[in-house]
């Protein structure tokens, strides 16, 4: 480990044996809450928010407390980044105080703009384009569930609705360095970005995983190990509730569809959940979810990021202490 400024912009801003460390250190979080404490001090990480959130938000204030930290959240109505204050300006000034700064924004070039002008790490807690701390957690979910982190490599797994958004991408990247098998399915008009699937492709090649972009729902879950959702209608996006509920029907995650999954598939969604639209109360409250350690597995992989990334910064490996 060399001395080296890393960031979490995007799912593969990691390789498959860093995934890997940073899911196994997320274990040893969830084992022990205080596993590793390397904002005692405390020292500050900023977590900015342009976006509601609940998750995110406490899992970030929460986590950098129990690292020994002390978390400053500073929401867009209350800062002057969202009176317009430019980014570079901010992480500037931010960065000379913070140990880490963390942001849900908007456009993806927000948060690179904010990691070119910051000297600690800079972590993506939600773009348009990418939600990678979200990834980790799913990952997470799915190690605790089945057989450890190296199980991951080789699974299949299904998203279904908005195949454009944010939880796509980063599913299609983070699958493909995790090595797994990544089945993407979405109606004409919300397929993701070419080059998005070419990049995860190319990483699927290195990694023995796979890509699968298709409009046919049926066709993706078929012996899937888990199954994936979101909201058809993500933040940014609410004056176009209208239109965009009518081409999703046919992803809609429903006991009929869960079914031609492998008999023993997890079920999981990032949350906030719409019941009856894009999956059924059934489903999301039935015996293959596993959406709350999900959501609890956000505090315990985002506690392991922070701690990989600080190591690197600070060139201390024995700060994720003994994985295997
Ligand atoms: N999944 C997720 O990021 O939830 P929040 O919007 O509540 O943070
Ligand atoms: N795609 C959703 C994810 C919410 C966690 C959104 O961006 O609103």
């Amino acid at each position: 480990m060399t001395h080296e400024l890393r960031h979490m912009l995007r799912d593969d801003d990691i390789n498959h044996e860093e995934q890997k460390q940073i899911l196994k250190l997320g274990m040893k979080f969830r084992e022990n809450r205080f596993y590793a404490r390397p904002f005692e001090g405390p020292q500050a990480v900023a977590v900015l928010f342009d976006k509601p959130s609940t998750r995110t938000r406490s899992s970030f204030s929460i986590g950098v407390a129990e690292l020994g930290g002390y978390p400053l959240v500073i929401d867009k109505s209350s800062s002057q980044l969202g009176r317009g204050e430019p980014v570079e300006d901010t992480a500037r000034v931010l960065t000379r105080m913070a140990y880490g700064i963390v942001w849900r924004t908007f456009g993806q070039d927000r948060v690179e703009t904010m990691a070119k002008y910051a000297t600690c790490p800079v972590i993506n807690a939600l773009t348009d384009q990418f939600h990678p701390c979200q990834i980790l957690a799913d990952f997470l979910t799915m190690a605790q569930f089945r057989g450890g982190v190296d199980a991951l490599a080789g699974q299949t797994i299904a998203y279904l609705g908005d195949a454009a958004n944010n939880m796509s991408n980063s599913y299609l990247l983070g699958g493909a360095v995790a090595g797994m098998h990544v089945r993407v399915a979405g109606p004409e008009g919300y397929l993701p970005d070419p080059q998005i699937v070419a990049d995860a492709k190319a990483i699927a090649e290195k990694t023995g995983g796979s890509i699968t972009v298709t409009t046919d729902s049926q066709a993706a879950v078929a012996d899937a190990d888990c199954v994936f959702t979101d909201t058809w209608v993500s933040m940014g996006e609410e004056a176009e509730y209208a239109i965009r509920s009518k081409p999703f029907w046919d992803y809609q995650v429903n006991p009929e569809l869960m079914k031609l999954a492998k008999p023993d598939a997890l079920f999981q969604h990032c949350l906030p959940a719409y019941r009856g639209k894009e999956v059924t109360a059934s489903v999301i409250d039935g015996p293959q979810s596993v959406v709350w350690d999900e959501a609890e597995n956000r505090l315990h992989a985002q506690k392991a990021l922070m701690t990989w990334l600080i190591a690197w910064q600070r060139e201390d490996p024995s700060l994720l202490g003994d994985l295997d």
